[in-house]
C-alpha cells in the first residue's frame, strides 16, 4: 500500500521523506491556504524535488476549458504532477480530455462507489473517496473504500483507490485491510502511527537499565557484559 502525505507544508513532506515511507503528496486549495510566502506553482515545484511519486495539484475552475487550462499548466511544472479534478459533470469531461492528452488525474470529492466508477471510466488514474467527511455526517466512509476497491478489482479497471480525508490511525489500518491502493494522511496521523505507549515505555526502561549497569560498572560492582551491550 502506498502512503501519501496530505499537506502543502514543505517541512512536513521533507520529514516523512526522510523516514523513507513517502510515496507521494496530495495538496488542495485549503492545504495551500495554510502556507505563506510562495505561489502554488512554487510550492508544487518544491514538492516535486522532494518526491518522484505522484503529486496532486487541484484545479479551481469549474468549467471544462478552465480546468484544462489550469491542468495543462500544472502538468508542465513536473513529470510527476497529477491534476486533481473534482467529481462533477464538467470534471468527468475534463478527466476524459486529460486522459486523451496523456495527463494523469486524481478525481477528488468522491463520496459514493458510483461516483468512483464514473471517474474510473472517464480515465482517472486515482480515485479519492473522502472517508472522514462521510464519517462526519454519520455515514461509514470506509464502506465506499471497500465497495470501490471491489469494483476496481472485479472489473479490472486501470485505476487506483486512494483513501482520502483520513483523520486517525485506525482509518489507515482499515483502508489497508480494505485493499485501498493508497492512503493520503495528514502529518499528524503519520506521527501517531509511529508512536505506541509501550514503545515509549520500553525505551525509558532500556535507558534506565543501561544507565544502572554503567553506574554499577563504574563503581566496580557491575558485570562487564551488562555494561558492554546495548540490550
Ligand atoms: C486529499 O486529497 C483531500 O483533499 C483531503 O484528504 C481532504 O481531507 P479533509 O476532509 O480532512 O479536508
Amino acid at each position: 500500500m502506498k502512503l501519501f502525505i496530505d499537506t502543502a507544508d514543505i517541512e512536513e513532506i521533507r520529514t516523512v521523506a526522510r523516514w523513507g515511507v513517502l510515496d507521494g503528496v496530495t495538496t488542495n486549495p485549503s492545504l495551500f491556504a495554510k502556507t505563506s510566502g510562495h505561489t502554488y506553482d512554487e510550492v508544487l515545484q518544491e514538492i516535486c524535488t522532494i518526491t518522484k511519486g505522484p503529486v496532486s495539484a487541484e484545479v479551481i475552475a469549474e468549467d471544462v476549458d478552465g480546468m484544462l487550462r489550469e491542468g495543462r499548466h500544472f502538468a508542465k511544472l513536473a513529470d510527476n504532477i497529477y491534476v486533481k479534478v473534482p467529481m462533477s459533470e464538467t470534471g468527468l469531461e475534463a478527466i476524459a480530455r486529460f486522459r486523451s492528452e496523456g495527463i494523469r488525474t486524481n478525481c477528488t470529492l468522491i463520496f459514493s462507489a458510483n461516483q468512483g466508477l464514473l471517474a474510473a471510466k472517464a480515465g482517472a488514474s486515482l480515485l479519492s473517496p473522502f472517508v472522514g467527511r462521510l464519517d462526519d455526517i454519520n455515514q461509514d466512509g470506509m464502506t465506499v473504500i471497500r465497495e470501490l476497491v471491489s469494483i476496481v478489482e472485479i472489473h479490472e479497471l486501470e485505476t487506483e483507490v486512494l483513501a482520502a480525508s483520513i483523520r486517525h490511525p485506525l482509518h489507515v489500518t482499515q483502508a489497508a485491510l480494505a485493499g485501498a491502493h493508497v492512503a493520503t494522511l495528514p502529518f499528524k496521523v503519520f506521527q501517531q502511527m509511529v508512536h505506541h505507549p509501550l514503545t515509549d515505555k520500553g525505551l525509558v526502561q532500556f535507558r534506565s537499565d543501561w544507565d544502572k549497569a554503567r553506574t554499577a560498572l563504574e563503581a566496580g560492582a557491575g558485570t562487564p557484559a551488562a555494561a558492554g551491550t546495548a540490550g
